[in-house]
């Protein structure tokens, strides 16, 4: 199987590509700007893999995925993996910052998945993986936005799953827990502007711990990597989950959700009931 991930430069990306390397499949590894990752790329090309130049935020996203599968051949698994998270409170964020995060969290993979669907539809084969995050379970004060770029590749997908099951081809959400790489790095992450008015409370709370998570994240990217392979890997006959979280924190975060949208499903029963005709 031909693979192709995108945000490959560090981090999960990084590793999805030697893990599937590893596993004995093609693989083309992409990033914004190989010339910023000399290692990586001379690495990749070494393990017998191919690296090839992609901003899933750029105009040409489209045109640069042809030429790629004109140059390499059809995709069989595509993993939606770029991304970043712009945090802050919503009201101090400006309309272009709001429009970036959504242009490559959200939007990059709409377009790579609408740009390598037909092909996969004409096969009546293949996987796209969507790496979505534990945010989803647990959308925290001062990440609204970039929850919202999960929580819409989270529908997408979900429904997706359904309309793209009737051409065999399978949709894998994958949500990590806080991961050891260079997600919130200081020089990553763009430290949010914090209005006096927000000192104190959760927000200031939850931005200043994940600032200070860096390097003491739970969730190892190698392995979160590989048992993203495994998972695609698994024997046909086995029952594909829509859905793999990684990490203890995101389990627990999944459990936790599932309990508490029962809770309220209880609570909100008779209300909900009594709203037919
Ligand atoms: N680390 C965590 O705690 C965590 C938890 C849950 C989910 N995730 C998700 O896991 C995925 C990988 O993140 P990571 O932890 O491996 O962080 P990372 O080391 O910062 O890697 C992110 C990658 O995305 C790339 N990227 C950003 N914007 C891009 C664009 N417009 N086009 C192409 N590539 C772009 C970056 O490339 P450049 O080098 O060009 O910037 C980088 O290669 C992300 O989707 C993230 O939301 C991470």
């Amino acid at each position: 199987m031909q693979w192709l991930v995108t945000g490959c430069s560090s981090g999960l990306g990084l590793e999805l590509a030697r893990a599937i390397l590893a596993s004995g499949h093609k693989c083309i590894a992409t990033s914004r700007n190989p010339s910023k990752t000399p290692e990586a790329v001379a690495e990749i090309e070494r393990l017998g893999g191919i690296w090839a130049a992609l901003d899933v935020a750029a105009s040409d996203l489209e045109f640069r995925l042809g030429e790629i599968v004109d140059k390499h051949g059809t995709i069989d698994v595509l993993v939606n993996n770029a991304g970043y998270a712009a945090g802050g409170p919503l009201e101090a964020m400006g309309i272009e910052a709001i429009q970036n995060q959504m242009e490559t969290n959200f939007l990059g993979p709409i377009r790579a998945i609408k740009a390598l669907v037909p092909s996969m539809r004409e096969n009546r084969s293949g996987i796209i993986v969507n790496i979505s995050s534990a945010e989803y379970w647990d959308p925290h004060a001062g990440c609204s936005l970039y929850s919202a770029s999960k929580f819409a590749l989270e529908g997408l997908s979900e429904s997706l799953a359904t309309e793209l099951s009737a051409f065999g081809i399978r949709v894998l959400i994958v949500e990590p827990g806080g991961m050891r790489t260079s997600f919130v790095a200081p020089e990553t992450i763009t430290k949010p502007v914090l209005p006096d008015a927000y000192k104190g409370t959760m927000t200031d709370f939850v931005l200043s711990a994940i600032l200070a998570m860096h390097g003491e994240q739970k969730l190892d990217p190698r392995k979160a990597a590989e048992a993203v392979v495994e998972e695609v890997l698994r024997p046909c006959g086995t029952p594909p989950v829509l859905r793999l979280p990684l990490g203890k924190e995101s389990l627990e975060g999944m459990r936790g959700k599932a309990g508490r949208l029962v809770g309220n499903a209880d609570v909100c029963e008779a209300v909900a009931l009594g709203a037919d005709f």
